[in-house]
């Protein structure tokens, strides 16, 4: 995976091993549309493993809440093809979210399986990581299913902590960002 030329904040412009290009971006308003046709295009296990349970279509409300962050609180950032926000497919979303607790945030991610295997979600995972170091939080989380062994692997290989949710099935996996544990990190996490 290879990054080219000089782009805004939070954009990056990526080949993937496959001779794929793909720019990273922050989510945009305009992508609701590709993200709902894109949908269908996914295995319902991918759909399951991110939002943990079985949907048959993104509805127009929900591609707009994921399309629409909330700055304050809220960060998204898309794998798409290099061409105007609306054209560009959108290969994969990974969203933060600052909840009721301001000192952490919970993280969701999905990489289609067209570009999987490639770096790509560990990647968008450092970037997350990035932006809530940014907001100074104290930790970052995200729940998981039990068999969901790419993530698991992949959150522990980044530092994350697994823990219990008190839901059978889903495991919660934590990574602090302050003090001794945010210098840690930070190098794995550049
Ligand atoms: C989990 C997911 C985000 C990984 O994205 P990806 O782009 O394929 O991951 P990467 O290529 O960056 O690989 C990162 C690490 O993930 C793990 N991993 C990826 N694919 C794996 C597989 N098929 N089996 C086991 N581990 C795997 C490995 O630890 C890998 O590190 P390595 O390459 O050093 O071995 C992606 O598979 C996905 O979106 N799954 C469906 C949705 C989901 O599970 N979301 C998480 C819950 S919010």
């Amino acid at each position: 995976m290879a990054a080219r030329n000089r782009l805004p904040p939070w954009h990056e412009q990526l080949r993937l091993a496959n001779g794929r290009e793909v720019l990273i971006r922050p989510i945009r308003p305009e992508d609701a549309g590709p993200l709902r046709a894109g949908f269908g295009l996914l295995h319902p296990e991918e759909i399951r493993q991110r939002f943990l349970y079985t949907m048959k279509e993104l509805t127009p409300e929900m591609a707009e809440r994921l399309t629409r962050p909330d700055p304050r609180r809220e960060f998204a950032l898309v794998a798409a093809e290099p061409l105007p926000p609306g054209e560009a497919l959108v290969g994969a979303v990974a969203r933060v979210a600052i909840g009721d607790d301001p000192r952490e945030a919970e993280f969701a991610i999905l990489v289609s399986h067209y570009i999987a295997g490639m770096g790509l979600g560990r990647h968008l995972m450092r970037r997350l990581v990035r932006w809530a170091r940014g907001r100074k939080l104290e930790r970052l989380y995200g729940d998981v299913l039990e068999h969901n062994q790419p993530m698991l692997a992949l959150a522990e290989s980044m530092g994350f902590r697994r823990m219990h949710t008190g839901t059978p099935g889903l495991v919660r996996v934590v990574l602090e960002l302050g003090g001794e544990a945010q210098e840690r990190n930070r190098s794995e996490a550049a």
